[in-house]
């Protein structure tokens, strides 16, 4: 038997993982609707031509092979002028271009972080980050976003978490699974305790043009201000519809603050080579062209927040509130009959074939009773499945 690290049992990516309950129904033949997942390109959500025709073209006609492991100037001198434009004053050589804002958050921890050390972490919270650390044999710290403070977070729990292994704090605005924005005033205040802590700040603000109302600034605007390094990942997966091109980049705030760690950033990139090369050429026009593709998918998707939000609140026994940004519902359960969040889930599955994930995935404890629904669905679909999930808890009631 070859048997794999022990560090690999805390590597838990539960968006994925329930998928195997899921396909066990395929399998005896049930159709399972799929709401676990971030993926417009699964409901039918394209890329917009600008986009796609430049990555065609080089394909085609321009350089493919490997690209220097920060990126192609042209894509990092566009992320560094968008960064500008936002008033985060940043030059191409203050960005790597990753596969994904995934890659840049395992980059950025695992030139970090030794073992023992602690990074503090939203709870709920998207979950790639906790597994890193768990990868890292580092620890994650929560802090809690709860519901009836609007899944805020609060600058005195943080506040009250940091010790003398805390190394950095992750903050997701907006925030995944919540859909909650949070408020420049608070983000200020992280980030000011962040500075006299001297704890890198990591902003994921994937979702930071996706969002219904006005978007927060850019925690690298304040941080640029205050003078404190910090670290923005930021991807087209979701604003530009190409999650599986695997396009996303990390920027430098204040890298005179920090350059043993990009040194130790870019020694890691150089050791995966470069990102995916081609679809790197989407970056310019991406951030450059025409940008109404994002508002168009937001005014499709508001009307799909608005239909699963008013299904979900109509059944007995569920609640959720409106998220502001991205495409995710926290739905609470009130009464989860003696079972952990994820049993609930996967009994939803079995009775109604539709797929959401806990919210202990995200770091909310089990017994809390939540679960993440995906809205990226038409209406018809989300009527169907929210039918099939209010019939499984009236059943459950009675
Ligand atoms: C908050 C958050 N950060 C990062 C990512 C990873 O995105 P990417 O496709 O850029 O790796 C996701 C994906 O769902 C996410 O929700």
């Amino acid at each position: 038997m070859i048997n794999p690290s022990r560090r690999i049992a805390s590597y838990q990516y539960a968006i994925r993982n329930i998928v195997a309950a899921a396909e066990v129904l395929e399998r005896a033949g049930r159709k399972v609707t799929y709401l676990n997942i971030g993926d417009p390109q699964v409901f039918g959500f394209h890329p917009p031509p600008h986009v796609v025709e430049p990555v065609q073209r080089a394909l085609r006609d321009r350089f493919t092979g490997y690209a220097h492991s920060k990126g192609l100037f042209e894509a990092r001198k566009a992320i560094a002028n968008y960064a500008t434009e936002v008033q985060a004053p940043t030059g191409p050589e203050d960005v790597i271009v990753t596969s994904g804002a995934s890659e840049a958050a395992d980059l950025v921890l695992t030139a970090l972080l030794n073992e023992g050390d602690e990074v503090l972490l939203p709870a709920p919270g998207y979950p790639l980050y906790a597994a890193i650390l768990g990868k890292l044999g580092a620890t994650a710290t929560y802090y809690a976003l709860e519901e009836t403070n609007n899944w805020q977070p609060t600058v005195a729990q943080i506040s009250s978490l940091i010790n003398t292994r805390t190394k950095a704090i992750v903050l997701i605005n907006p925030n995944n699974p919540t859909g909650a924005v949070i408020p420049d005033k608070t983000t200020r205040e992280i980030l000011k305790l962040a500075n006299e802590h001297h704890l890198l700040v990591i902003a994921d603000e994937v979702y930071r043009e996706l969002c219904f109302t006005k978007s927060p600034t850019s925690a690298s605007v304040f941080a640029e201000s205050m003078g404190m390094p910090l670290i923005t990942l930021e991807s087209l997966s979701k604003t530009h519809l190409i999650p599986g091109w695997r396009v996303g980049w990390m920027r430098f705030t204040n890298a005179k603050n920090m350059t043993e760690l990009i040194r130790a950033i870019n020694q890691l990139a150089s050791g995966r080579l470069c990102s995916p090369t081609p679809t790197q050429y989407a970056i310019k026009p991406a951030l450059e062209g025409d940008r109404t593709c994002i508002t168009e998918f937001l005014d499709q998707i508001r009307s799909r927040r608005d239909c699963a939000v008013g299904q979900i609140q109509a059944i007995e026994g569920l609640s959720c509130t409106t998220p502001e940004a991205a495409f995710y519902l926290m739905v609470k359960v009130h009464d989860l009959e003696n079972r952990t969040d994820e049993q609930f889930v996967l009994d939803m599955l079995d009775a109604t074939a539709v797929l959401v994930v806990h919210g202990s995935g995200f770091g909310c404890a089990p017994w809390e009773g939540y679960f993440r629904m995906v809205y990226l669905a038409n209406e018809e679909a989300l009527k169907s499945a929210s039918d099939k999930i209010k019939e499984f808890v009236s059943t459950r009631r009675r």
